[in-house]
């Protein structure tokens, strides 16, 4: 990274494209002025995204979704400074096509390019709005495809101190949305239905490894066996209990998650505690921060809504950042599927 820092606050498109969400936003003197978001229904029946699906939708809404970002604030594409990407992680082909089409662009407006990590801007998702985290904290950031404990030390500086083995949180609430017959992604339904539901009505055993680490495949399998034998006894089981059996699986994934968080702040003796990605849209995790933070007097930082699950608006704000250090991408940069945190810094 270039330690020179920019003088101009800039005005940056942003685009986001890794997974089942394509979006735009604009960010001009450090603030996101809008954050459109085009989501991808067509993976319901499905059970889960399917990645050529997702690159056919991204290839159809990205310029609708563009050209509404730049229309809603009165900019055209001339007065952009830079136009940054989501490099990764995420789906290739999903990923190409927020890469190809930020490339062209950089090239027609000869602006600079700037290639964004998915997982740093969930964390930096917290310097959208005030307040904003003070350094360092801990971010728990979960997500579709990750579980990360992150020590954030400043705004591109991350390290990640923990994460899963296995699966990530949020596959562990959709794969329980899909053994309940739930649309994809069944997260938000769990949580949904585990609002009118006792979370100590079935209890489910606690894969633990040690360490910062997470495993979630044993709960996931634990799940699975539960319901078959429960259905087996009773063929309407899951009809009856829908909402109990919602509440006591959310409350033992939050269990699980609390559980590393409590290490990871007493291991690095530090109380100033985020969550990021899209499972922090959960009602219930939301809630247990709240009240764990007033036992452990931590200064707890959780996202607005649209800023928990996958938007550009993040991606707008790490691009900020970025071209304050003038750390640009180049136009042969490629997407890159499994890009780690601290990969681009
Ligand atoms: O961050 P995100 O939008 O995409 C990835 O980067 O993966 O996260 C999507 C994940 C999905 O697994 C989805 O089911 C989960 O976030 N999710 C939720 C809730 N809202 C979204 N999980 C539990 N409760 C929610 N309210
Ligand atoms: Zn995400």
């Amino acid at each position: 990274m270039c330690s020179l820092f920019m003088a101009k606050t800039p005005t940056i498109l942003a685009i986001e494209s890794s997974c089942d969400e394509t979006s735009a936003a604009i960010i001009h003197q450090g603030k996101v002025l809008n954050n459109i978001i085009a989501t991808q229904s067509i993976h319901e029946n499905y059970g889960g995204v399917v990645p050529e699906l997702a690159s056919r939708a991204h290839q159809s809404n990205i310029v609708p979704v563009v050209t509404e970002a730049l229309k809603s604030v009165g900019l055209s594409v001339n007065q952009l400074d830079a136009v940054a990407f989501t490099k990764g992680p995420g789906l290739l082909g999903a990923l190409l096509v927020g890469t190809s089409f930020a490339k062209g662009l950089a090239m027609s407006q000869n602006i600079p390019l700037i290639a964004v990590n998915h997982m740093e801007a969930h964390v930096l998702a917290h310097f959208i709005q005030d307040p904003v985290p003070n350094f360092p904290f801990i971010c728990l950031t979960v997500s579709g495809g990750h579980t990360q404990l992150v020590l954030v030390e400043d705004h591109l500086k991350m390290l990640v101190i923990g994460q899963t083995r296995d699966d990530a949180v949020g596959e562990a609430f959709d794969k329980t949305g899909k053994l309940l017959d739930f649309p994809y992604p069944g997260g938000p339904l769990v949580d949904q239905y585990a609002q009118n539901g006792d979370p100590l009505a079935y209890e489910f055993p606690i894969t633990s490894v040690p360490g910062l680490d997470y495993s979630f495949s044993g709960i996931k399998t634990a799940i699975l066996y539960f319901l078959r034998d429960q259905v087996k006894k009773q063929p309407d089981f899951i009809k009856r209990n829908l909402a109990d059996i919602c509440a006591s699986i959310q409350h033992t994934l939050i269990n699980m998650l609390m559980q590393k968080l409590l290490l990871a702040s007493e291991n690095h003796g530090i109380n100033t505690i985020a969550i990021a990605g899209g499972v922090s849209a959960n009602r219930g995790l939301r809630a247990r921060l709240k009240n764990i933070s007033k036992q452990h007097n931590w200064n707890v930082f959780i996202p607005e809504f649209q800023y928990c699950t996958d938007n550009a608006g993040m991606i707008a704000q790490a691009a900020h950042y970025k071209f304050m250090y003038e750390a640009f991408s180049n136009l042969s940069d490629g997407p890159d599927p499994r890009l780690q945190v601290g990969a681009l810094i």
